[in-house]
């Protein structure tokens, strides 16, 4: 009997628990935090594409091509066009949030910036190393809040690249160097 209502009161306590952490997550993250967690998967996916499937693949074993004319070269897109393709994706799909991954000397034109904040946060970001960005903006009469996260070229291959397209307006690129960022936008609920 004692056991039972021990029991109990322990159920109890767990129930008060759960309802008290159920409070704290239904107040809710910060935009911060959420533009932060969503940043962390882009860039694990975006890591795990480059590093398990074009390292692997393309670069080491050579069994199949990663290329920008992937669908015409029958090859793997690039990291970059796996990344853009997912954000187109989202945007038709949700108006909760959106990103993009862009930079001041983009190779494809749709990937440089066309906002003021944009235009702060990535100059922001190559000018501080190792620190993101966060605004707020108003477009089209909704206010946004933005983060922008860094994007750094890890690998030879990266500065390699894009050194040497035909579309790129910097010949200059070093490993280390900040490439462009990752921009997070989620619209500020009034
Ligand atoms: C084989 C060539 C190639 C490699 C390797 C490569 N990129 Fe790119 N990158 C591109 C192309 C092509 C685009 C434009 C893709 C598009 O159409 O959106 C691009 C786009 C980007 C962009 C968006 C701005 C822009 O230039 O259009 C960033 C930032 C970027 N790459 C960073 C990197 C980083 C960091 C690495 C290494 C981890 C890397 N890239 C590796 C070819 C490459």
């Amino acid at each position: 009997m004692m056991k039972r209502k021990a029991v109990a009161t322990a159920a109890l306590v767990l129930a008060l628990g759960a309802t008290v952490a159920a409070g704290a997550a239904a107040e809710g993250v910060s935009y911060r935090k959420a533009a932060d967690m969503l940043y962390r998967v882009m860039s694990a996916d975006r890591e795990v594409y480059t590093r398990m499937v074009v390292q692997r693949l393309a670069v080491d074993a050579k069994v199949v091509a990663a290329s920008e004319h992937f669908e015409d070269d029958t090859a793997l897109p690039l990291p970059a066009q796996m990344f853009r393709f997912g954000a187109e994706m989202v945007m038709d799909e949700t108006e909760d949030f959106s990103y993009a991954l862009l930079s001041l000397n983009p190779i494809n034109r749709k990937n440089g910036p066309a906002t003021d904040l944009e235009k702060k946060g990535l100059r922001f970001v190559v000018d501080n190393e190792g620190e993101n960005f966060y605004g707020e903006e108003e477009l089209g009469g909704e206010r946004y809040f933005a983060a922008v996260y860094p994007d750094y070229a890890v690998v030879e291959a990266c500065v390699q690249c894009h050194n040497g397209h035909k579309d790129s307006p910097r010949r200059d690129l070093r490993v280390g160097d900040v490439m462009g960022a990752v921009v997070i936008r989620i619209p500020i609920e009034e």
